[in-house]
């Protein structure tokens, strides 16, 4: 883990480093993406620093008593030095006591998150058919927080 890491809110200053970012790793613009650049959310949009450059973000939304990651990207270069595991802790402890579990979707080819939301503590709960624009499947995956117990 480095030190020099710091995890913060989203300011609009980050917007364009978050777009290239998102572009890099995904290829493709994502509207979910501009709509909450354009909102500016308050809660649940948060960024990983380093070095005054934004090397990572993660977008989360709560819906009653579920707590949803949205989007998550690390920048290439500054992956496996656990900046992901700090914005999902970050996001994970945000939520803690108004959420019951954190619930997000994957693309069943995408091996590498798949395995790094396991070692976060998230199970697979189920499968989506058709779940992406291309046709990929999904992933259900969770993570109970304290006061849930998952039955699978
Ligand atoms: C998934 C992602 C956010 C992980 O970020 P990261 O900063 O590299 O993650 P961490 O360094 O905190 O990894 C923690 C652990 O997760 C696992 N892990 C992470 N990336 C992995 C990979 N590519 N392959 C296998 N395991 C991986 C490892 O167990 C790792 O621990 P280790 O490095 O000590 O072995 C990053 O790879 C990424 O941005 N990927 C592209 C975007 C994406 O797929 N987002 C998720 C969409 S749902």
């Amino acid at each position: 883990m480095s030190r020099l890491v710091r995890i913060r809110p989203f300011e609009l200053d980050d917007s364009r480093e978050i777009l290239e970012i998102e572009e890099a790793v995904f290829h493709e613009p994502n509207p979910l993406l501009y709509a909450m650049i354009e909102s500016r959310p308050m809660e649940g949009f948060i960024v990983a620093e380093e070095g005054g450059e934004v090397v990572g973000y993660l977008l989360g939304a709560l819906y009653m008593d579920e707590a949803r990651i949205l989007l998550l990207a690390v920048k290439e270069g500054y992956r496996r030095r656990g900046i992901g595991s700090m914005l999902v802790k970050e996001y994970v402890d945000s939520v803690r006591g108004r959420a019951s579990m954190v619930r997000l979707e994957v693309r069943a080819s995408n091996l590498a998150a798949q395995t790094f939301y396991f070692k976060q503590g998230f199970k697979f709960l189920g499968m989506v058919s058709n779940y992406y624009r291309n046709g990929d499947n999904a992933y259900i995956m969770v993570k109970p927080m304290e006061n849930m117990t998952l039955l699978l």
